[in-house]
């Protein structure tokens, strides 16, 4: 692997050998000291042209849990806000000799326009030979966000197949996923991670949340979300409804919040259907009271925030795979 671009082209080796390494990594930051020196001397930026919380700060303390040197990169306060182009900025990151380069674009290509432009080739004008910087998609518009599918199956094997179960994907699990799946890069990537793992799943949204081309997809499509948790799924994660990407409003797409709640919501009774061993995730930020209600999210049976703290083990064993791993 140079990089981590999309769980479509992830084989089942690969994403295998990924839940594997974070589960090393997440030992090893259950000790008191939870900095390794595997990444010493390299340089890893985040550049962050879309707001995000979770994604930015998991990849930032993964960086420096691994003792890289970490750059934050956002959009506003740099010279993006004054036009500057995807090119000139890789090349201005390229000059400054970065290994590693996470990126974040409202753009559907952006992170695969940085691996294959040839901007970025990691040899500094001092001439030094360099194996190339690694590109690493932290979500690119409502394409790809593969270290959050990676996150979410290694959650659910640590709950559903066992704490561990290296070597193992989600063979035969039922996974539903609800909501927003038009305009979710969270969706796309789990739906192709976990039809490689070998889990079955479910996308439940209604009709006008649904992308034309879905029926083509290796996942089942359902608007009814009440006959699906009848199916009792192992796992069930909500998607936050976009607003921001709704361009001439939600209306277009939702009858009504209320209506979506009532139909799509995740609630304590909907909740009661699920069977006991059964999980809810949600990448964040959550809409609480819209896709997801209070009851729901804070539940014993909800590991969203446990979400969190698996993608830092995640992004460090992606980080290490694709920087150290072939040394
Ligand atoms: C997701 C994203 O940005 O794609 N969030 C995240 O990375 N934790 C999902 C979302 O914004 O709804």
């Amino acid at each position: 692997m140079q990089h981590l671009l999309s769980t479509a082209e992830l084989s089942r080796a690969d994403a295998i050998d990924i839940l594997d390494t974070a589960a090393q990594m997440a030992a090893t930051q259950e000790r008191e000291i939870k900095k390794l020196p595997t990444l010493r001397g390299r340089t890893v930026v985040n550049l962050f042209f879309e707001d995000s919380t979770r994604t930015r700060i998991s990849f930032e303390t993964a960086a420096k849990r691994l003792s890289a040197d970490v750059i934050n990169f956002s959009a506003k306060g740099s010279s993006a806000s004054k036009g500057e182009s995807l090119k000139d900025t890789a090349l201005t990151l390229n000059a400054m000799g970065a290994d590693a380069v996470v990126v974040r674009s409202a753009a559907s290509g952006a992170a695969h326009q940085l691996a294959h432009s040839g901007w970025l080739t990691g040899s500094s004008f001092y001439g030094s030979d360099h194996p190339g910087v690694a590109i690493l998609n932290a979500g690119d518009g409502t394409h790809q966000h593969p270290t959050q599918a990676l996150l979410d199956a290694y959650t659910m094997r640590r709950h559903l197949v066992g704490p561990d179960a290296l070597g193992q994907g989600l063979d035969g699990l039922k996974v539903a996923i609800v909501g927003d799946v038009l305009h979710s890069r969270v969706a796309r990537s789990n739906v192709w991670l976990l039809k490689t793992l070998g889990a079955d799943v479910t996308l439940v949204a209604p009709p006008t949340l649904l992308p034309v081309g879905a029926e083509t997809w290796p996942a089942k499509l359902s608007y009814d979300l009440d006959a699906t948790l009848a199916a009792k799924p192992d796992a069930v994660m909500m998607l936050r409804v976009q607003r921001e990407r709704m361009g001439g409003g939600s209306s277009a797409f939702l009858p009504s919040a209320q209506e979506y709640t009532r139909l799509y919501g995740l609630d304590r009774k909907r909740l009661e259907v699920l069977p006991k061993h059964g999980i809810v995730l949600h990448p964040g930020p959550m809409n609480r009271g819209l896709e997801i209600s209070a009851e729901a999210a804070d539940s014993p049976q909800s590991v969203i925030v446990e979400q969190v703290a698996n993608g830092v083990a995640v992004r460090m064993a992606a980080l290490y795979l694709l920087l150290a791993g072939k040394e």
